[in-house]
C-alpha cells in the first residue's frame, strides 16, 4: 500500500477510466494535479474512497488496481479489446450530441456501403458542449438506433480544440478501424426527442437556488421566508428552506464563526441545496454567507446538478443593520464581547455576480419581494404568470 491516497475530479478520474480500459492513447501521460505536499507514488480513489490505481506523479505513469464500478450504465463502460473482439469490423460513430434523423440515415448508408455493423460510441465524460445528462445521451443513442451496440466512453472534452480532436479520434481508434463522423443537424425522431425534452425541461421547471447573501439584520430571512411562503401559496413547485440560523442549529450545529467554520457551513447549505435542485425542487438559502469564493462554489454545485442559482444580495447598509440591531448582536460586537462579526471585525466580500440586489431600508416586505421574485421572472427562472 503507498501512503498517499487522492480523490481526482471528474475529469481525471474520466481520464483514467480510459487508462484502465486500455483507451488512452499510449503515447499520452496522464495528468492529475495532486497536491505538491504528496509525494511518491499516490492511490487514486473513486467517488467511493475504492483504490482504483497507484499514480506517479513525476512519470506520470499508473498501476492499475480495479475497473470502476460506479456511475449510470456501468455495463456499458466497455473497453475497446472487449468491443473489438465482439465486433470485430465495426464502424466506430461518436455519439456527442442526440442523433438526429439524418445521422441515423448516414449511419445506416455507412452500414450498407461497407458491410459493416456501427457501434455507437457514446461521449459520456465531463463536457461543457453537451445539451443535456450523459445518461439521457445514452439513452437518446439507445432509442435512435435501437439494435446497434452501444458503448458508453469517459472521454472528457479538452479545452483546446485540435488536442480534442487528437485525442477523441485516438480514442475511436482504440474501438474500431473504421470511423463515421456525424453531423448532429436536423430533426429528431420523437422518441429521442421526448428523451431529450424530458431530461431538459424548461428552465422554469428545472431545481432552483434562490441564494440570499447579507449581513446579519440585513432582512435576509425575512425576504427568504416571503419567498418561501409565496412558492408554497403558489403550490406548483416543492421548496425547501435552509435559513443560516436555523442551518446552525441543526446541520451545522457546533460551527463556530471562523473563516473556516463559514466555509464548511456554506458549503454544506450548498450540498443539500445542489441535491434539492437535482430533483428539480427549489431551495431557498438565507446564511450571512459573507465570502464570494464559496458563493461561487455553490453557484458552481447547484449548476452541475442541472439547477439555476440565483444569487440576491440583501444590500441593506451596515449602519441600518446596526440600527435594527433586532437581535443585540451588534452592540456586543462593538463592545468586544462577540470576535469575528460581520461587517465589524470579519469582513463581508460583496458579489460581483448578483441576479439582484435590494437594500431592505424604508421597504415593506411585497415590495422587496416584488423586486426578487421580478428578477427571478426577468431572467427566466420563475413563471410568473400563475
Ligand atoms: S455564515 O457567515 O456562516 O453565513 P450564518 O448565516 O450561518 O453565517 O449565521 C449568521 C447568524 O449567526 C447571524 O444572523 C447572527 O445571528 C449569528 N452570529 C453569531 N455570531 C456571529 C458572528 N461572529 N458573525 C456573524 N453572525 C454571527
Amino acid at each position: 500500500m503507498s501512503d498517499a491516497q487522492w480523490t481526482p475530479d471528474a475529469r481525471e478520474l474520466a481520464d483514467l477510466e480510459l487508462v484502465l480500459l486500455g483507451a488512452w492513447p499510449a503515447d499520452r501521460r496522464l495528468d492529475v494535479a495532486v497536491p505538491d505536499e504528496v509525494h511518491g507514488p499516490v492511490e487514486l480513489l473513486d467517488p467511493e474512497g475504492l483504490p482504483l490505481a497507484t499514480y506517479d506523479r513525476e512519470s506520470r505513469t499508473v498501476r492499475a488496481l480495479a475497473r470502476p464500478t460506479y456511475g449510470a450504465f456501468r455495463r456499458l463502460h466497455l473497453a475497446p479489446a472487449d468491443v473489438r473482439a465482439e465486433h470485430p469490423h465495426a464502424i466506430a460513430v461518436l455519439v456527442e450530441q442526440p442523433l438526429t434523423v439524418d445521422d441515423v440515415e448516414a449511419v445506416v448508408d455507412a452500414e450498407e456501403r461497407t458491410g459493416r455493423r456501427a457501434v455507437l460510441i457514446v461521449r459520456t465524460g465531463p463536457d461543457p458542449r453537451r445539451t443535456l445528462t450523459a445518461p439521457a445521451l445514452v439513452r437518446a443513442a439507445l432509442a435512435a438506433l435501437p439494435d446497434r451496440p452501444v458503448v458508453a466512453v469517459a472521454l472528457a472534452r479538452r479545452p483546446e480544440p485540435t488536442d480534442d480532436a487528437d485525442l477523441t479520434a485516438a480514442v475511436l481508434r482504440a474501438y474500431a478501424d473504421e470511423v463515421l463522423a456525424v453531423r448532429g443537424t436536423g430533426r429528431l425522431t420523437d422518441r429521442v426527442a421526448a428523451i431529450v425534452s424530458a431530461d431538459q425541461p424548461p428552465l422554469d421547471e428545472r431545481g432552483l437556488v434562490v441564494f440570499f447573501t447579507g449581513l446579519s439584520g440585513s432582512g435576509k430571512s425575512t425576504i427568504a421566508r416571503a419567498l418561501y411562503d409565496l412558492v408554497l401559496e403558489d403550490g406548483r413547485r416543492t421548496v425547501t428552506s435552509l435559513d443560516g440560523d436555523v442551518v446552525r442549529h441543526h446541520l451545522s450545529k457546533g460551527l463556530g464563526f471562523s473563516k473556516q467554520d463559514r466555509e464548511t457551513n456554506i458549503a454544506r447549505i450548498g450540498w443539500v441545496a445542489a441535491e434539492i435542485a437535482r430533483h428539480r425542487g427549489v431551495a431557498i438559502c438565507s446564511p450571512i454567507a459573507p465570502f464570494d469564493a464559496t458563493r461561487k462554489q455553490v453557484r458552481a454545485m447547484v449548476e452541475e446538478a442541472g439547477g439555476s442559482f440565483a444569487l440576491v444580495h440583501v444590500a441593506t447598509p451596515l449602519e441600518e443593520c446596526e440600527r435594527r440591531d433586532r437581535k443585540g448582536l451588534y452592540a456586543k460586537a462593538r463592545a468586544g464581547a462577540i470576535p469575528e462579526f460581520t461587517g465589524i471585525s470579519s469582513p463581508y466580500e460583496v458579489p460581483d455576480d448578483a441576479l439582484v440586489s435590494v437594500d431592505t431600508t424604508g421597504r415593506t416586505v411585497p415590495d422587496v419581494l416584488d423586486e426578487v421574485v421580478g428578477a427571478l421572472v426577468a431572467a427566466g427562472l420563475w413563471d410568473g404568470r400563475a
